[in-house]
């Protein structure tokens, strides 16, 4: 796990080969990576609600990280080949997302939680599998917006402000993630509504 030091963006670190992957070549500072970024996964916020998508496809939750990186990173949409500090075995990251996927299915079949819980659920087992190098948060909460907008909800707020600095709404945020780790997802449903 990373020290509360730690910029927020460096939550995943990067194996020494990972930089390769950058494709604008002349991005040197953190912000402006930041800002490239954010600019790609604007762009594909509009793609991602779009309905003809299935949000429960694997094959669809692999486009939609490559949609959101990848004029950045050149591994967008591929999963990890190295293991991380967060996330299961690199050889697990398969079944790990065929589970997450299946049990959704299986709880909206029978009716097991209410909507946002559904959804905060899969976002909480989607970032538990980690399966990319880096985005994993961006993306499983994206993930978690569409499905709970596909099942009749608005959107996510997570806190209204940006999780990606360090403070205090970070920190709510990394507590409740930890708390849903021992299978309580109360204070990662209230954050996702706040
Ligand atoms: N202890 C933790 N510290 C940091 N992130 C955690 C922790 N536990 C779970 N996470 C999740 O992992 C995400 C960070 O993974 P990753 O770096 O791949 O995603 P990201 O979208 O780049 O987010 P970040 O801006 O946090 O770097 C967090 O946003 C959070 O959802
Ligand atoms: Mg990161």
């Amino acid at each position: 796990m990373t020290s509360p030091d730690d910029e927020p963006t460096h939550a995943t670190p990067l194996t020494a080969e990972e930089p390769e992957g950058l494709i604008p070549s002349h991005v040197t500072l953190r912000r402006e990576l930041n800002e490239l970024e954010q600019q790609n996964i604007i762009d594909a916020d509009t793609w991602a609600f779009n309905r003809r998508h299935n949000p429960l496809s694997e094959r669809f939750l692999r486009g939609l990280h490559r949609r959101m990186f990848g004029k950045v990173w050149r591994w967008a949409g591929h999963c990890r080949t190295s293991n991380k500090n967060i996330g299961v075995d690199r050889q697990q990251i398969p079944i790990g997302l065929h589970e997450a996927v299946s049990n959704v299915l299986y709880w909206i079949e029978h009716n097991t939680f209410p909507a946002d819980e559904v959804a905060v659920r899969f976002h909480h087992a989607l970032v538990f599998v980690h399966p990319f190098p880096n985005g994993n948060g961006r993306w499983s909460r994206l993930a978690a917006d569409i499905l709970t907008a596909r099942l009749g909800r608005r959107r996510f707020t997570w806190g209204r402000s940006s999780l990606r600095t360090v403070g205090e709404t970070r920190r709510v945020y990394i507590e409740a993630l930890k708390t849903a780790d021992n299978h309580d997802f109360t204070a990662l449903i209230a954050f996702a509504r706040s």
